[in-house]
């Protein structure tokens, strides 16, 4: 073939390409900190499923720690979302604030490596360390973790969750495409990968062969 039919083949391609833009797959999860079905599927199958076809997702993340929250009434009749326990929430914030400054590439990578790192437990421990290993500005994450911004994460996340509609039963709590019913649930979080490829209306990228 002549370089000049190769090119104008080429150009026509793009062309077509662009003008039938496909829509990524939307995912949405809510999560916990201290939840070991969410630090499965994060580690074992978003972040993975990420790495292989991170072109066709837009994925947002929420996490708020229903395990250590109180609702305290004012005297006005306002009431204010709490924290309980502060040294509790260490990771839900660590992972707000990196939510919030890194993309979505980042994040993930951040969130699997906690999830799975020796110092899970020791919330603050893994999350400096991975920082560290990923190469994010630690001191940056930490003071956001520390101070207001990262409390207003925090009840942020609380608030999307409350808005969430089916009402959050389960976490983590999958939306796809907006989306929410028990089956879709169960496949995307057992079977992430393919619940991507079948939703994703574009052509089908070499990943999703032979799944
Ligand atoms: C918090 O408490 C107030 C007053 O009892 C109540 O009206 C409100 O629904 C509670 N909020 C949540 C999110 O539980
Ligand atoms: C807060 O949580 C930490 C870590 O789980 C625990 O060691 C500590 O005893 C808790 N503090 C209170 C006052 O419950």
């Amino acid at each position: 073939m002549n370089m000049y039919i190769l090119s104008a083949l080429i150009l026509t391609l793009a062309y077509t390409l662009r003008a039938n833009e496909v829509p990524k797959v939307n995912i949405n999860v809510n999560f916990e900190y201290f939840c070991s079905d969410c630090t499965k599927y994060v580690s074992e199958q978003l972040y993975p499923t990420y790495q292989k076809l991170g072109s066709i997702l837009d994925i947002q993340l929420n996490t708020f720690a229903f395990y250590s929250w109180t609702n305290k009434t004012n005297p006005d009749g306002t009431y204010d979302i709490t924290i309980k326990n502060l040294t509790e929430v260490q990771g839900t914030l660590i992972q707000a604030c990196v939510m919030e400054m890194e993309p979505i590439d980042k994040t993930l990578a951040l969130l699997s490596c906690m999830f799975t790192s020796p110092d899970y437990q020791t919330q603050v421990n893994a999350g400096k360390q991975c920082s560290e290993k990923l190469g994010l500005n630690w001191a940056q994450i930490n003071e956001c973790a520390q101070g207001p911004l990262g409390r207003g994460l925090y009840i942020q996340g609380f608030e999307r969750m409350m808005a969430v509609k089916p009402k959050i039963t389960w976490f983590p709590w999958i939306i796809v495409n907006g989306q929410h019913t028990d089956e879709l649930q169960d496949k995307a979080e057992h079977h992430f990968m393919k619940i991507v490829c079948d939703t994703y209306t574009g052509p089908k990228p070499d990943d999703c062969k032979n799944l």
